[in-house]
């Protein structure tokens, strides 16, 4: 018999320390269903009676349980071409001003792909003489499940919904079961890797950085010093842009663009 499990406000504390720590995500209160839901399905994998015996399992020292709990807890919702006025800026008034014969990009908590995709979509297709320069897209999330669906780089409908039908022409390949994959030239164009937010990057490394729809789940103090991280990987004159509803706090050496776009000072 299954048991029926129910998670307490003390447990989802103890829970909500743990995601803290490891990721700069906070769980609030008002999250108990939901994590009370997503944690069961994990205990229930993992044959575990309680929510007890599950914090002990990833309190356990040398347990290697650490990476399957943030992705249970992390929300990995993303789609292709989210927030077009971000790409209609960027295809209108960056990419032209980039320069230099190598552009590179970083997507930061890609989830499963969909944004780098439809960044190397945008630059190949707007960005002058896109084709004889080299593009380099890192694309990186915590969670280990996404970036393998992420590289593997086949999607259905629901991720597909705001892609113009003559861009699913010529960067997808229609598979036998209604999904499609990304061609192998926009696969060649992004290298997956996992990087947790809070860890340092290298310091002007990159041009472009969509860390989008993330930081919402930090507190400031999270946030503060994964904004300043993300400034220190950015080149001079380099962009970063957040999610639409986030806002760059006002910082020296940033220009804000708009509310969720920045550009660091030459
Ligand atoms: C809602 S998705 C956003 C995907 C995409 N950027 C977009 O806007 O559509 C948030 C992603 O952030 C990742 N994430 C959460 N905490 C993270 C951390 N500390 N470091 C890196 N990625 C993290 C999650 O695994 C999840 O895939």
């Amino acid at each position: 018999m299954e048991a029926s499990l129910t998670l307490t406000k003390q447990e989802l504390e103890k829970f909500a320390d743990i995601a803290y720590r490891e990721t700069g995500i906070r769980i609030s209160p008002q999250k108990l269903e939901l994590m009370n839901n997503r944690l069961s399905r994990r205990l229930r994998e993992l044959n575990l009676r309680s929510f007890r015996d599950y914090l002990e399992m990833l309190q356990r020292p040398g347990s290697n349980e650490m990476s399957n709990f943030v992705e249970t807890i992390t929300t990995n919702e993303t789609y292709f071409f989210r927030c077009p006025r971000h790409f209609r800026l960027l295809s209108r008034q960056i990419l032209n001003t980039f320069q230099s014969p190598t552009i590179d990009v970083w997507s930061a908590a890609c989830s499963t792909g969909e944004e780098p995709y439809s960044l190397a979509i945008a630059l190949l297709e707007r960005m002058p003489n896109a084709r004889n320069r080299k593009i380099r897209i890192f694309a990186s999330d915590i969670d280990r499940k996404v970036l393998k669906k992420a590289s593997d780089g086949v999607y259905g409908d629901y991720a597909l919904r705001f892609v113009r039908p003559e861009f699913l022409k010529k960067y997808f390949i229609p598979l036998n079961n209604g999904m499609y994959q990304v061609i192998p030239e926009l696969r060649q164009m992004v290298l997956f890797g996992q990087h947790n937010l809070q860890n340092p990057f290298p310091k002007g490394k990159v041009d472009l950085i969509f860390c989008r729809n993330v930081l919402i789940y930090f507190d400031d103090q999270s946030k503060d010093q994964v904004f300043r991280n993300l400034l220190g990987a950015l080149r001079p004159n380099g962009y970063l842009f957040l999610g639409e509803s986030e806002i760059v706090p006002p910082l020296s050496g940033v220009h804000r663009v708009e509310a969720s776009v920045a550009q660091k000072k030459g």
